[in-house]
């Protein structure tokens, strides 16, 4: 049993916050420490270097703090460094990349599955081999959108502008007969009713949230980690290194609950350690 270490999650920014929204749901005993890097926030087209590096210094700064287990809530940042921090990690370390395509095999009736992401995620293929591995018998079509995330960033995901850009970069998908479409960045699940309605009503759409937080719980189970139960809700705490208010007003709006947010300037706090 294990009471007050929390579950570490870190994102370029506010799309790890869907994933931190199921594993509420799924866990609600557990603390969740949180880091988006929304000042450096889109990861998705950057040198691997420097996703790498700033991955890290999220995953140092929330090492700081009691945690039992890390999400690494971005694919981008999973694509590039998972299994390098896996092997520095004395604690539990999930992506998000396996347990989205655990999710869309188990979907898909025709194995048409499409995937939309970053461009690092698209060129790294993580999300095909991923598939393949499980099922080599599969049709794959894939496809970089990387003009959605700063729709989600910048507060425009209500606009015809978000509308447009979203019909406009999914048109390629319309004729491949998918039937499902694996939301392969973690902040796509906030438009997608959006990219429900450029590709219709017959095409599934999978975010990997729900089969991390369950992989999560999973684990929890096996090593015996869960929180015990408390008497209050546990404290959660958020981390930006961009905007607290733009943070915080996306945070409430998407979890539907008051957030404790913090500005931190992660270079700076990484050296002033
Ligand atoms: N939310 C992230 C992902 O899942 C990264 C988006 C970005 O920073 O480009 O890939």
């Amino acid at each position: 049993m294990n009471e007050q270490k929390a579950v570490a999650i870190i994102d370029s920014g506010v799309g790890g916050l869907t994933v931190a929204k199921e594993i509420m749901r799924q866990l609600p005993r557990e603390k969740i420490l949180y880091f988006g890097d929304n000042d450096r926030c889109p990861y998705g087209s950057r040198p691997a270097d420097e996703i790498r590096t700033f991955s890290l210094q999220m995953i140092e700064y929330l090492y700081q703090y009691p945690v039992k287990a890390l999400v690494i809530a971005c694919n981008t940042a999973a694509a590039v460094v998972l299994e390098e921090v896996k092997e520095l990690s004395s604690i539990p370390v999930l992506g998000v990349i396996e347990p989205g395509a655990r999710a869309a095999i188990s979907t898909s009736r025709t194995r048409r599955i499409g995937i939309i992401g970053t461009e690092t995620t698209i060129r790294t293929s993580s999300y095909e081999r991923a598939l393949r591995r499980l099922n080599p018998n599969l049709y794959v079509s894939q496809l970089a959108c990387p003009e959605f995330v700063p729709l989600v960033e910048k507060r425009l995901l209500h606009t015809p502008e978000a509308r447009r850009i979203v019909e406009k970069t999914l048109a390629p998908l319309r004729y491949e007969e998918l039937d499902t479409l694996i939301l392969g960045c973690t902040h796509y699940p906030l438009l997608s009713s959006l990219i429900q309605e450029a590709l219709g009503d017959e095409i599934t759409l999978i975010s990997s949230a729900e089969e991390t937080a369950r992989e999560l719980s999973t684990l929890f189970s096996l090593d015996d980690l869960h929180a015990c139960e408390q008497s209050s809700a546990p404290q959660h705490l958020f981390f930006t290194s961009g905007n607290k208010q733009i943070f915080q007003e996306i945070g409430e709006e998407w979890l539907d609950r008051e957030l404790h947010v913090e500005q931190k300037d992660l270079a700076q706090a990484m050296q002033n350690k």
